[in-house]
């Protein structure tokens, strides 16, 4: 029996989100928690004829923790995507003072009623809200850095899709799987074109169409959060995303020999097979993003050796990001050790 519940579940990417898990025939229960507006989704959703039963979980006050307690009792897998979006002119950052707190007491539930579930973090600003999750379930005591994940699956997706925009007659989003490390928020966000098939494509870009592209995929959220113009961040691209990455775990669970590897933003802790290697190469960094081997564990092993494989431009990039992510991920830690 596999359970897995959406916190903000009646959001932007919360719907969008719970629907695709709903289509998920490995998952038996499908837990919905808002603090608005999830009772209609949940009733919505519950009359699909998938393999999952639907419940939805709505506090009946700020105080009433055991709409939580509820949702959270006995889940596999929990998704964290609550908190406020972006609006034009705001970094993912601003949102912290907002964000941090809401993060911070939804992981408490999930120390107290799910100690053992992967969780996905998806809300903003991302580089500061996983470190967050990971000190507040330490300070519970039921910290297990391999079933933390921050999300950083949007930017592989946009990555995909931009190189193959470039050459949209010979390929398709499809054909590429790119490895895009680091965090997620601007210059922390590295794509590595130069590594696999994209490698042949993006060497045959002028230098300022490389750069371009680089930046549109470091970007790639402030085009949509413009686009929507005060109405929010990606909903439906981050829906996609999120569901890949849960999708890819819960395969990784039963997988047979099938090798399962996706990027995330993980805790490079010495447990981890390959974090410690990891880890001298990001400067000691004690979170960053890196393609891991997924398994009934959660992250078997991260695969730090693409570190040792990337162009010279790539690497100052790299240099960048590991610079702008240490605060944020001070900040996070910070925000609990207080
Ligand atoms: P939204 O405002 O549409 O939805 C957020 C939902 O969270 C709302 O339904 C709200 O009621 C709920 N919520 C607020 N406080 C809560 C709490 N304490 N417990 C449970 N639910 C609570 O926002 P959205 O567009 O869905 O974005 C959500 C978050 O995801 C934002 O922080 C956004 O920046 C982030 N995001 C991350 C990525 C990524 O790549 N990781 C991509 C897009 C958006
Ligand atoms: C994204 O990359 O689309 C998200 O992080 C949302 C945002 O604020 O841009």
């Amino acid at each position: 029996m596999v359970k897995v519940t959406v916190c903000g579940a009646a959001g932007g990417i919360g719907q969008p989100l719970s629907l695709l898990l709903k289509l998920n025939p490995k998952i038996d229960e499908l837990s919905l928690f808002d603090v608005v507006n999830v009772p209609g989704v949940g009733a919505d959703l519950s009359h699909i004829c998938s393999n999952s039963s639907t419940s939805s979980h709505l506090p009946s006050s700020r105080e009433d923790k055991s709409a939580l307690a509820e949702s959270l009792k006995g889940s596999d897998l929990v998704i964290i995507p609550a908190g406020v979006p972006r609006k034009p002119g705001m970094t993912r950052d601003d949102l912290f003072n907002i964000n941090a707190s809401i993060v911070r007491d939804l992981a408490q539930g999930i120390a107290e009623n799910a100690p053992k579930a992967f969780v996905l973090i998806i809300s903003n600003p991302v580089n500061s809200t996983v470190p967050i999750v990971a000190e507040t379930l330490k300070k519970n005591g039921v910290y297990n850095p391999q079933r933390l994940f921050g999300v950083t699956t949007l930017d592989i997706v946009r990555a995909n899709t931009f190189i193959s925009q470039k050459y949209a007659k010979e390929t398709k989003a499809t054909d590429f799987n790119i490895n895009v490390i680091g965090g997620h928020s601007g210059e922390t966000i590295v794509p590595l074109y130069s590594i696999g098939n994209s490698k042949s494509y993006y060497d045959k870009l002028s230098e300022e169409d490389k750069k371009a592209l680089i930046n549109r995929v470091q970007f790639g959220g402030d085009e949509v959060v413009k686009a929507k113009d005060g109405a929010g961040s990606a909903t439906l691209s981050m829906a996609y995303a999120g569901y890949k990455l849960a999708e890819s775990i819960l395969k990784a669970l039963t997988s047979k020999g099938e090798e399962v590897v996706e990027c995330t933003f993980l805790n490079l802790d010495d447990s981890i097979k390959g974090a410690a290697e990891a880890k001298k190469l990001v400067k000691n960094l004690d979170f960053f993003s890196l393609p891991v081997r997924l398994g009934a564990n959660g992250i078997e092993e991260v695969k730090y050796d693409i570190l040792n494989n990337i162009s010279a431009d790539e690497k100052k990039l790299l240099e960048v990001a590991i610079e702008q992510l240490s605060g944020n991920i001070d900040k996070g830690v910070a925000f609990i050790k207080k």
